[in-house]
């Protein structure tokens, strides 16, 4: 490293604050501070500002419904499509010529949709659906990976109001049968497979195995030609090649069906406490009133940018930003389809030049991967046209912050780090680019018309430097309306814990930690239930654990996360084995693992499975957890005094420090 090098980096490491510059500000979507004070002191009707982003068929009578809360309804009466507003608008507009998608394909290959072919290959998509007996409210299944007709398939189901219901293809065939099966969902759209770092993976074998598991009659199963003469499958009766659908219905005109704003735009799945994952549901208005709003505000999104969110869409940030949000408001998604290491480690930043994009949005894990690659990478690239970037899904440490400050936006790019979830449709905490100084490490302020607070456990807020629990206190056009077919559950998970319905007062609880500073800003602390965050996914512990308890020679199990350098947290296993499996660890040890990888699929795969004859556990029996996730990330152990077996502890810390 030169002198000039590390003097930059000792300044930088020093500085705890940043200030976007006068040159981001002139342009930016949003940069009048008073926008907070609006929002308050217009509550509800603030969130006029969000609908006024969309073109409505009705339009709505009343902005908030909250009669009967915590079923809060928004922009009621309204009547919308999300494909109008997503496709047909802007050809209407006279922009029909410009690109809605820039799809790069991992082998290098690429496609390019403007919106009026996009448009075209939506309503053909549609009227093929149509064709199959898909009607109105009909929950349609989309397991694919990262191809264009992923969006088309949302988008084309969107068109008719037949809810999409996407499983990230990353997740087993026993994921894929839990979700269509709680969904009672009878159409399934799929892929032959897809391209994981040059080899093809085979997706429809896993697809059948899958499809094995649903309970009820699969109608009709759509299979997307990814790999064309790599993998030759036979289709079964019930199952139809995308194109060959798709050229007999060329040309359909399809009108996009008016929806009602409260109408269901979407379901997905996401992991909670319990082994059953929860059916998160969205809405047509509140939802893409919240997403476009976001996506003009946060990500300053403009009409004529190139935006690139390099999450998967199979997750909720590629729902909200790589489809819904950017395409509502008329600008360029990038879409790529592999790793950001094929066929070498600078292939974000072959794509960012290329494509010269604007704004940058992606995961703390994939940064500190690529701070561990090293700066080169990103050296030979012209990364100029970048304005700015954002991160998602997890907290970012200071360091891999000012990393991605210095090397991806040249210390001129804003950096919005965005907390928000599945739940909650869209971005939550987060600064204003153009509005707040950054400080890295800390997601920022509540978004204008949103009552986020860090409080203790009896809901008071704490003070300044103190942690506590994040609430949000008042309802937002994004949120989940309920999980499907389970008011209750949905209120349990969410509602019970600070909310005094006699009182019909009622607060949203995410399970977070978090603690908050002089000036507001709220420095996200992780999850504080059973679910844990690996490279930005959800996982839930007791998925994994319902996982290996099922593995016979098993008799219990306890996962939980530990630190890790990328990943942020890694799933950690103990388990106990019944009697007569004491001396066939490596046995059980791989059909674990296995187990693991078959209920919910390769982002799962544990760190370390460490076979104990006992289990730490309170005097009343509790297995105590924070114990082990000690021991998993390598810290202190502290107290051990109040267990029952407190020699255990170190038996196993032994274990894990010697793997
Ligand atoms: C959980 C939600 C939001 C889309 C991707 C994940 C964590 C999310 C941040 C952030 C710290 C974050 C929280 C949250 N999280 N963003 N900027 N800083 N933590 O959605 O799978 O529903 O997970 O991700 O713990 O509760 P999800």
């Amino acid at each position: 490293m030169s002198q000039e090098d590390s003097n930059l980096e000792a300044r930088l490491e020093e500085q705890e604050t940043f200030e976007p510059s006068d040159s981001f500000v002139e342009q930016a979507n949003v940069s009048d501070p008073g926008v907070y004070e609006e929002f308050e002191e217009n509550w509800p009707e603030c969130w006029e500002r969000a609908a006024d982003l969309l073109s409505w068929d009705e339009e709505y009578d009343t902005v908030l419904e909250d009669g009967n809360a915590p079923f809060y309804e928004w922009f009621t009466g309204g009547e919308l499509n999300a494909s109008y507003n997503c496709l047909d608008r802007h050809v209407e507009e006279g922009r029909g010529d410009s690109v809605a998608i820039e799809w790069e394909g991992e082998l290098g290959e690429t496609r390019t949709y403007t919106y009026s072919e996009l448009l075209d290959e939506v309503e053909d998509f549609a009227a093929t659906l149509r064709d199959l007996g898909v009607e109105e409210n009909d929950i349609v299944t989309l397991y694919m990976p990262m191809v264009p007709e992923l969006p088309i398939a949302m988008l084309a189901c969107a068109r008719i109001g037949a809810p999409h219901s996407v499983v990230f293809a990353g997740f087993s065939a026993d994921a894929l049968a839990t979700r269509m099966n709680s969904a009672d969902s009878e159409y399934l759209v799929t892929c032959d497979g897809y391209y994981r770092r040059g080899d093809a993976l085979d997706h429809l074998s896993k697809t059948n195995e899958g499809l094995e598991g649903v309970e009820h009659e699969v109608s009709d199963v759509v299979v997307v030609d990814r790999l064309g003469d790599d993998l030759d499958h036979d289709l079964a009766d019930n199952q139809h090649d995308y194109d060959e659908l798709v050229a007999d219905h060329e040309g359909s005109t399809v009108e996009p069906v008016s929806r009602d704003a409260e109408d269901m735009l979407f379901l997905m799945y996401t992991s909670g406490t319990t082994g059953q994952p929860k059916g998160v549901k969205h809405t047509t208005g509140g939802y893409l009133a919240y997403t476009a709003w976001t996506s003009h505000a946060v990500l300053d999104i403009e009409a004529d940018d190139t935006y690139w969110c390099s999450a998967d869409i199979g997750w909720i940030t590629g729902h909200s930003y790589i489809v819904y949000g950017p395409l509502a408001l008329g600008t360029t998604s990038v879409m790529y389809e592999g790793t950001p290491d094929y066929p070498d480690k600078d292939r974000l930043w072959e794509i960012v030049e290329k494509n010269e994009v604007d704004i940058f949005y992606t995961a703390p894990t994939a940064i500190r991967a690529f701070m561990k690659w090293g700066a080169e990478y990103t050296e030979n690239h012209d990364l100029s046209s970048l304005r700015l970037l954002g991160t998602v899904g997890e907290p970012i440490n200071p360091r891999a912050w000012k990393w991605y400050y210095k090397h991806i936006g040249n210390e001129e790019c804003p950096i919005v780090d965005t907390w928000w979830q599945t739940e909650t449709g869209g971005m939550m905490i987060t600064t204003l680019p153009a509005i707040n100084e950054m400080k890295p490490g800390s997601a920022g302020p509540p978004l204008p018309g949103i009552d986020a607070r860090v409080v203790d456990a009896n809901g008071e807020e704490v003070d300044a430097g103190q942690a506590g629990y994040v609430t949000v206190n008042n309802p937002w056009p994004g949120m989940l309306r309920t999980l499907y077919q389970n008011d209750e559950r949905f209120i349990e998970e969410y509602w019970q814990e600070y909310s005094d319905p006699d009182a019909d007062e009622w607060v949203y609880f995410p399970e977070d930690g978090a603690k908050i500073d002089e000036d507001d800003y709220i420095t996200i602390l992780g999850r504080v239930d059973d679910v844990i965050n690996v490279s930005g996914h959800r996982l839930g512990t007791m998925e994994i654990e319902s996982a290996v308890v099922g593995v016979e020679g098993i008799a219990e199990a306890a996962v939980v996360g530990g630190d890790h350098d990328v990943k942020g947290e890694a799933v950690y296993v103990y388990a106990i084995p019944e009697d007569g499996y004491e001396d066939r660890h490596d046995e059980l040890e791989e059909k674990a693992m296995e187990a693991v990888l078959d209920s919910i699929g390769p982002i799962a795969r544990p760190e370390e499975i460490v076979f104990t004859p006992e289990l730490p556990k309170t005097r009343s029996g509790k297995i105590m957890r924070r114990l082990l996730e000690n021991i998993a990330s390598g810290d202190e152990l502290g107290d051990t005094s109040t267990l029952r077996n407190p020699e255990i502890v170190d038996e196993i810390a032994d274990q894990v420090a010697d793997d």
